[in-house]
Parts: structure tokens; C-alpha cells; sequence
């Protein structure tokens, strides 16, 4: 009998699930932590390179019209100048006038109920003062600024200014600097679009909500180089495949993802129309994922600055131009916490509670468990080892569990959402089947051994 509880899940519910069965755990724990960083553990790993290799498949392998790369994460100081990261990319902060903590400004207006919507600087502290809003350990608030969000480090052996690199703010400034050598490369029809996966860097005011706001972070993202007389179209081409995406790869609900056009004051300065995708959270409607239209401004800037040609002359003779941008970006961290909030369930197998990750079985980090029925009995255990690397063998990762009783090996495999568990027992040995049991249903059926590949499959 399996009945289903409605509860409303909390971070503490994701992050302590994620910490006890090794899917992420506090970055630097031994040494009491580093704040906005998080390192991932043996299945926080497998389930993160699942989400990225589905991705790379969806947006990159399975079309004509994309080409991969992988940039260095250490740039020329003068992409980012050319960017505009170096005089721009910034968030604002303010101070407790005596702790001389410093918070995102913007955050504690939200906390505070405030909408900071289109909000610049000044508007905000106005409505600081406004609204009365102290720093959370009650003081006042003083000193803004916008505080720059580039890590800054420095290469070679003198420490100086003209050795000082940035960590990049964004994985988007690797394709716009080889957008030269993938077309001499390999000359692609416009549109066309250059994509990678990567770490990026944000010296974050203060991070939070779990791996939601970290300091250290990796961003799947492309660049979509077009006509810019084709531009609405093609936004429009990249929204909705962001949603078949959302939908028919990562099993998110169409109800829980929703659109925010943000509004030209909040846009990125390179932006000239910017969708946000929201996910509900267990802490609110927040952003998961950006559609951005970039115009030309990234390839300009770096033309001008490069003093290289940065033109595409397209096959049919008419004139070179400087393509314009489409840009669907995705936090990767923030999809594996949507996909984990949204697996998370709780529900009663005959009367006794049980926690549950409903995770889609492509993104399964464990794809089978195998098991014998009594660890202590030689001829079962032998068999169960036969089934355990037949499967290995055919599906890859496949976990052996023979510790405590069967019950508890189907609630350690419940957690970490792994869709099949199976158990080879006495009749196993008799006709050559053996149990599998359905994570979300609980069912358990035969199967006979030779079928065992194809009915995991
Ligand atoms: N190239 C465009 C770009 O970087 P962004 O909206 O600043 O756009 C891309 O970042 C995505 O990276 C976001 O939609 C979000 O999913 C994720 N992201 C941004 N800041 C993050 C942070 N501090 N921690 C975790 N993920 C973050």
C-alpha cells in the first residue's frame, strides 16, 4: 500500500539528504568551511556529469549547427575589459555600520518585502531608509557601493598590477574570443552556435540557499551567432527549446518553470532583451536559467579592442557584417538543485514513512542495485555476484548492497533514487529469476535473468 504525503520541503530537507547520502557536502568541512563553495560527492558527481552530458547532447551533439569547445578559465585581462565585466559586472553592497558586515543590498530590500525591481543603487538606499531596514543583526546600514564580482589573481612570479588576471565571471567570453578560429576552422553556415560547459567565478556579497549562490559555479552555455535581422525568431526558437528541455529532459513540471521578461533597467549592459526562467524553490520563485539577446556588443567590443576582424562574409557574396547574439544559459549547479527539490518525495509503504528521490532514470546516478537475499549464504551471495557484474558490465553503474536487512537496502537506494533494485534469493537458484522492485511504485515482479538487461533498460 503506498500513499503519497503532501509536505512542504525545505532546503534543510534537500541539503541534508544531499550531505548524508553523498551528493554534495560543504566545501573545505574539515577546516570549518569556505563560504560559497560546495564540493560534490561520489553521486553528486555522477548525477551532475549526467545532467551535463544530457545537456551537451540535447543543445550540442544532436545538431548540425553547434560546435563545442573548452576554454581556458584564465583570460587576457583585456577580454574582460572589453567585455565590460571589469568596469560593470558588479552587485550592490551595503555595510552594518558596526559589525562592518556587508550584505547585498537588493537581498535585504527583498527580505524586507520590498520589490527591487528596476531599482538602481540610489534607489535602493532610499528605500533603505525608507522602509527602516536594519542589518540582520540589528544595526544601522551605511557605505554602498557597487562592489565588482571578479575574482582577481595575478600570473607569473611579480605580484602587480599588470600581472593581475581575472577568474572569468562567465564561460560566454571563450566563445566570443574563438569565434575567429571556429569559423577559419570550419566555416559554418550562419546561424550557428559555439557552446561549453565550465566553471566560472563570482566573488558573490554573500552566497546563499545551498548550491543556489555560490562563489565557484559551472555555467552550460552558447553562443548563437545570427542575422540580426532574424533576431525575434530566433529567441523565440531558443525560449521554447529551453522549456523542452526543462520538461521532457529534467522532468520538471511546466507549472513550476515560469518566465520573467526582465525589464531594461534590471538587464545585463549587454542585453538588449533578457528572459529569466524561474523554478519554484522550497525558498521562492527564483532564477534558474537566462535567455539573452546580446546584439553585436561582445564581438564589437572585442574587435575593437583586439583590432581583429571579427566579421562573418557570408557564402553567397553579400557583404560581411558583425553577427548578432542569442544566448540560453544554464547554471548547472542550480538544475541539479531544481532537479533534486523536484525528485524529493516523501510518501508511506505500508505504514512506515519513506523518503524517495523521483529522479528521471536517464539522470539516476545508480542505475540497479543488486543484492542477495542473506548475505550469509554462500550459494546466494555467489549468484548475486554472477547478476551484479553481468550488469556492470551491460549497464555501467550498478551499486552492490548487502548490508543490514532488505528493508533498509531499499530505503538507502530509495534516497539516492535509484529506479531498480534487485534481489536474487532461493527461487533464484531453482528457475533463474529474480526480484525487481520498482523505486517509485514499490512493486516488486520476477524477472528472469537473460530479461534483466532490457527490463532495466
Ligand atoms: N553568460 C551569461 C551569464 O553568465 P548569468 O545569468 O549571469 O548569465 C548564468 O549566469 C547562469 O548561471 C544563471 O542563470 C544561473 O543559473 C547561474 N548562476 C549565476 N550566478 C550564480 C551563482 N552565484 N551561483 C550559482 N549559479 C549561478
Amino acid at each position: 500500500m503506498l500513499f503519497i504525503m503532501s509536505k512542504n520541503i525545505s532546503l534543510d530537507d534537500i541539503a541534508s539528504l544531499a550531505k548524508r547520502r553523498g551528493f554534495i557536502y560543504q566545501g573545505s568541512e574539515i577546516y570549518g568551511g569556505l563560504a560559497g563553495t560546495w564540493d560534490y560527492g561520489p553521486l553528486g558527481v555522477t548525477l551532475k556529469r549526467n545532467l551535463v552530458n544530457a545537456w551537451w547532447k540535447f543543445f550540442v551533439e544532436s545538431r548540425d549547427d553547434m560546435y563545442g569547445i573548452d576554454s581556458a578559465i584564465l583570460m587576457n585581462p583585456k577580454v574582460w575589459i572589453a567585455s565590460g565585466h571589469v568596469a560593470g559586472f558588479t552587485d550592490p553592497l551595503i555595510e552594518d555600520v558596526k559589525t562592518k558586515k556587508r550584505y547585498r543590498l537588493d537581498h535585504l530590500l527583498e527580505d524586507a518585502g520590498v520589490d527591487v525591481k528596476g531599482m538602481d543603487l540610489a534607489a535602493m538606499v532610499a528605500a533603505i531608509q525608507e522602509k527602516g531596514v536594519k542589518s540582520p543583526d540589528g544595526n544601522e546600514l551605511g557605505n554602498p557601493a557597487n562592489f565588482n564580482m571578479l575574482f582577481r589573481t595575478s600570473i607569473g612570479a611579480v605580484e602587480d598590477e599588470a600581472s593581475t588576471v581575472y577568474l572569468r565571471g562567465e564561460t560566454a567570453q571563450g566563445m566570443f574570443t574563438n569565434f575567429k578560429n571556429v569559423v577559419d576552422s570550419f566555416y559554418p553556415d550562419l546561424p550557428f552556435g559555439v557552446a561549453q560547459v565550465g566553471k566560472a567565478f563570482r566573488n558573490e556579497i554573500s552566497p546563499r540557499d545551498f548550491i543556489f549562490r555560490v562563489r565557484e559555479f559551472e555555467i552550460a552555455e552558447f553562443e548563437y551567432f545570427i542575422n540580426p535581422e532574424n533576431w525575434e525568431a530566433e529567441f523565440e526558437k531558443w525560449r521554447v527549446a529551453m522549456h523542452q528541455w526543462c520538461e521532457e529532459i529534467l522532468g520538471l513540471p511546466a507549472e513550476k518553470v515560469h518566465e520573467l521578461e526582465v525589464s531594461k533597467e534590471d538587464r545585463a549592459h549587454y542585453s538588449k532583451r533578457t528572459i529569466d526562467f524561474e523554478f519554484d524553490f522550497p525558498f521562492g520563485k527564483k532564477e534558474l536559467y537566462g535567455l539573452a539577446y546580446r546584439t553585436d556588443f561582445d564581438l564589437n567590443n572585442h574587435q575593437r579592442d583586439s583590432g581583429k576582424n571579427l566579421e562573418y562574409r557570408p557564402k553567397d557574396g553579400s557583404p560581411a557584417f558583425v553577427p548578432h547574439v542569442i544566448e540560453p544559459t544554464f547554471g548547472v549547479d542550480r538544475t541539479l538543485m531544481a532537479v533534486l527539490c523536484n525528485s524529493y518525495t516523501e510518501d508511506e509503504v505500508n505504514g512506515e514513512k519513506r523518503i524517495f528521490l523521483k529522479l528521471p532514470k536517464h539522470l539516476a546516478p545508480v542505475k540497479a542495485c543488486v543484492s542477495p537475499l542473506l548475505k550469509n549464504k554462500p550459494e546466494l551471495a555467489a549468484k548475486a555476484r554472477e547478476v551484479y557484474s553481468m550488469l556492470k558490465k551491460e549497464i555501467g553503474v550498478v551499486m552492490w548492497d548487502d548490508n543490514g536487512n532488505i528493508g533498509k537496502r531499499y530505503r538507502r537506494q530509495d534516497e539516492i533514487g535509484t529506479p531498480a533494485c534487485i534481489v536474487i534469493d532461493f527461487q533464484t537458484l531453482e528457475d533463474g529469476t529474480v526480484t525487481v522492485r520498482d523505486r517509485d511504485t514499490a512493486q516488486q515482479t520476477r524477472v528472469s535473468i537473460s530479461e534483466l538487461e532490457n527490463t532495466i533498460a
